[in-house]
């Protein structure tokens, strides 16, 4: 990879894809931007998102194609830290500490009033492939019920789930676990026909921590059902072995980037500005969008679009694009006094999230803390990886997810107040969700383990959040960070939930299987620990995020005040303006998202290419809110 594009590690540079054979860059290629240059469409950032409707758009052939990205390759500019599964943890964490600039927005919280008001760091990419080159690879898609609410809210029927799985299949390619590699012993059941042969590699490590296979073992006897068909296929109650955006052969992780961008500088007229930073999307008087500034080393200039800008930039960088830009609530643009070209309340509101707490129990099997102990325990991991892309550090850390409605199980003491809060949910749609994490979590994520013992975990999530956060600017200048407050755990029954999410953790942790492994039994937040107040006060000491920000430049109906794109992730009230990243969810499907945001991706583009549009269906109405 070090050969890959070196010269420009400093320099801003456009590709060209034609230029590339063979993913070998010919000189000339690399160098001086392409300065105000005219294309059919601009992608802004080279996301997740980003990614999938560039490539698509650029593979059709008819149109010239740009995507404008902040950052680079994470494969130069983060080492293998991005790349290696095991080390999917690094610099992920709560502060700043150990974060690299290169390749992390470095976002860091308001303090938070559902966390004790700890600010935490919060992790995006800034590089080609965008979040996808640093999330934990969980790849499990959401439910049917899940689904057709999408429709539902958004009022357009293509979103259901049958009408979505070709966009999930089309996206990806499943490779079956390596039966030979992995431990014989826990059973992994996948289903390959909701798979296609798609860019994105979804796949199996070759290392399945052995502390997750009593988890598996435990939650069958604490009465939890086994999900046969791997979590892809529209059900989720129940728990499972996931596989993860992994490249089963390599045991690489694949990412936005190593899939479809590759493809796409392979096989099409792509051209990618890398280190560029969209500073504004410009209007003409109509209201058309018709490019965007870029800075590029203090340089900057125009790159136009002659059909659409598509804008990818995720969900804190997309509402303050589109706020910088003119569209958003008119009191914050007339604040930083930005000319309004359409208030859009909504833009910035709404986010949704799942927090991230954990209860902790000492195993008598080796976990994390084993290597994180034992130097000649991690040595070997280092080099059964490079030898033969075997053990340890080819497990992204989450093997074993269970999701379960908590609310209909009486001894949890859900309140019926809390119970009528969440009746809105679809049947299939599940209130929690726990990983088996082998790993020291205590009071906060990423401090050390109190002592040599083996630590492994169960890290719990709310996945009906009713907690409502926002970002907003803090200038007119994409230079200067937004503000950020995704204020998870304010509302009272998301408190209700996360605490029955740790008395249902301790059921699992009272079977046999775990007290076979775990006999002491839970050392953090610890048995004493058992009223709702005590509970509730270790999660909010804990306050961390599953880093699923979304919702912030909301879906929906054109008489919604707050929604800011329609069903085709067009921007209400202008023209030649489309929202494709996890900004436009309409609401933040349960469990891990990023399947979902490839689905997206491919599934706008394809609206685009059959010729949907780039102005709102519902222009006239939107026009005179
Ligand atoms: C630590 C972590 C763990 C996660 N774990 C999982 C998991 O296990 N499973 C799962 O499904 N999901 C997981 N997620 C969530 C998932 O990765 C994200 O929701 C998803 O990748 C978001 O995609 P996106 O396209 O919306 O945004 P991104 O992928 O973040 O893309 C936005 C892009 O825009 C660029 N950009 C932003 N502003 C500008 C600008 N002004 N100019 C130019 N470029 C710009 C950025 O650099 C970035 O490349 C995790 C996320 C994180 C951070
Ligand atoms: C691009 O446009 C900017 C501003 O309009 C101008 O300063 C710059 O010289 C132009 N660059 C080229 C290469 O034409
Ligand atoms: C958090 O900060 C607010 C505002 O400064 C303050 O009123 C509140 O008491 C603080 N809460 C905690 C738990 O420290
Ligand atoms: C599964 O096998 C591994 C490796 O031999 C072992 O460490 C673990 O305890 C086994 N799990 C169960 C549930 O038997
Ligand atoms: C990752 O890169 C580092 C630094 O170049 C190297 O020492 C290591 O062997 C590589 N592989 C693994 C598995 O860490
Ligand atoms: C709770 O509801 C879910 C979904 O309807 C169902 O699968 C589960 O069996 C119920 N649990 C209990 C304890 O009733
Ligand atoms: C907002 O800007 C002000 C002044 O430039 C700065 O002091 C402050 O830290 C910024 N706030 C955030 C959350 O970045
Ligand atoms: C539980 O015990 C630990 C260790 O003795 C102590 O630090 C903690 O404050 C106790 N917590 C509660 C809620 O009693």
């Amino acid at each position: 990879m070090a050969r890959f594009l070196a010269p420009l590690l400093l320099a801003a540079a456009s590709v060209h894809s034609q230029f590339i054979h063979n993913q070998l860059p010919v000189g000339s290629s690399f160098g001086v931007p392409n300065e105000n240059a005219t294309y059919d469409y601009v992608v802004v950032g080279g996301g997740t998102a980003g990614s999938v409707v560039a490539a698509r758009l650029a593979q059709d052939g008819r149109f010239s194609v740009a995507v404008v990205e902040a950052g680079g390759f994470y494969e130069l500019e983060n080492g293998n830290r991005s790349v290696i599964p095991g080390y999917d943890f690094y610099s992920s964490g709560p502060t700043l500490a150990g974060v690299n600039p290169l390749i992390d927005w470095e976002f860091m919280t308001t303090p938070q009033a559902g966390g004790k008001n700890i600010s935490i760091h919060y992790t995006r990419g800034r590089c080609l492939g965008g979040s996808s080159a640093r999330n934990y690879m969980v790849y499990q898609r959401p439910t049917v019920g899940t689904m057709q609410r999408w429709a539902d809210v958004v009022g357009d029927q293509s979103w259901t789930w049958e009408n979505v799985l070709p966009y999930y299949k089309q996206s990806s390619t499943l490779t079956p676990p390596n039966t030979k590699l992995r431990m014989a012993n826990t059973t992994t059941y996948y289903d390959a026909s909701v798979f296609g042969k798609g860019p994105l590699q979804v796949g199996y490590s070759n290392y399945i921590a052995p502390f997750a296979t009593w988890v598996n073992l435990g939650w069958k006897q604490a009465g939890d059902t086994i999900r046969t068909q791997g979590m892809q296929s529209g059900e989720l109650l129940g728990h499972s072995i996931l596989p993860s955006s992994l490249d089963a052969q390599s045991q690489e992780r694949s990412s936005a980037q190593t899939s479809y961008i590759n493809l796409a500088m392979k096989a099409t007229q792509l051209t990618i500005y890398t280190h560029a930073l969209a500073k504004r999307i410009l209007f003409d008087s109509t209201k058309t969008a018709t490019g965007v500034v870029v800075e590029t080393r203090g340089l900057p200039f125009t790159i136009s679009a002659r059909r659409e800008v598509i804008l990818s930039a995720g969900a804190f960088n997309s509402p303050q694009l589109l706020m910088v830009s003119g569209v958003g609530p008119a009191a914050t643009l007339q604040k930083y006094h930005i000319p309004v070209v359409r208030n859009a309340p909504g833009v910035g509101q709404n986010m949704e999230d799942n927090p991230f707490f954990a209860v902790n129990v000492a195993a008598d099997l080796p976990t994390g803390s084993s290597y994180q102990n034992n130097p000649a325990l991690f040595a070997q991991a280092i080099a059964d990886y490079n030898s033969d892309r075997t053990g340890y550090l080819t497990s992204a850390g989450a093997d074993i997810i269970s999701f379960q409605k908590l609310s209909n199980r009486s001894e949890l003491g859900i309140s019926a107040h809390a119970k009528q809060a969440l009746s809105w949910l679809p049947d299939d749609w599940p209130e929690a969700m726990f990983w088996s994490f082998a790993v020291w979590i205590g009071a906060s994520f990423g401090s050390l383990p109190p002592d040599a013992r083996n630590y492994g975990g169960i890290v719990g999530s709310i996945t009906a959040p009713l907690s409502r956060g926002w970002v907003t600017i803090n200038s007119s200048d994409t230079a200067d960070l937004p503000i950020i407050n995704p204020n998870m755990l304010t509302d009272p029954t998301d408190q209700e939930v996360a605490v029955a999410t740790v008395r249902r953790i301790r059921d699992l942790l009272a079977t046999d299987a775990m007290k076979a492994i775990a006999p002491e039994g839970e050392v953090f937040p610890g048995p004493n620990v058992t009223s709702f107040e005590d509970i509730l006060s270790a999660i909010q000491g804990q306050y961390f995020t599953f880093a699923h920000a979304s919702v912030t430049n909301k879906m929906g109906l054109s008489n919604d005040r707050m929604a800011v794109v329609d069903s085709k992730a067009r921007v209400f009230g202008v023209n030649s303006l489309r929202v494709v990243d996890i900004s436009a969810f309409p609401f933040l499907p349960p469990g891990q998202p990023q399947a979902t945001v490839y689905m997206m991706g491919e599934k706008i583009a394809d609206d685009i290419l059959h010729g949907e549009s780039g102005t709102s269906g519902h222009e006239s109405q939107s026009m005179s809110s």
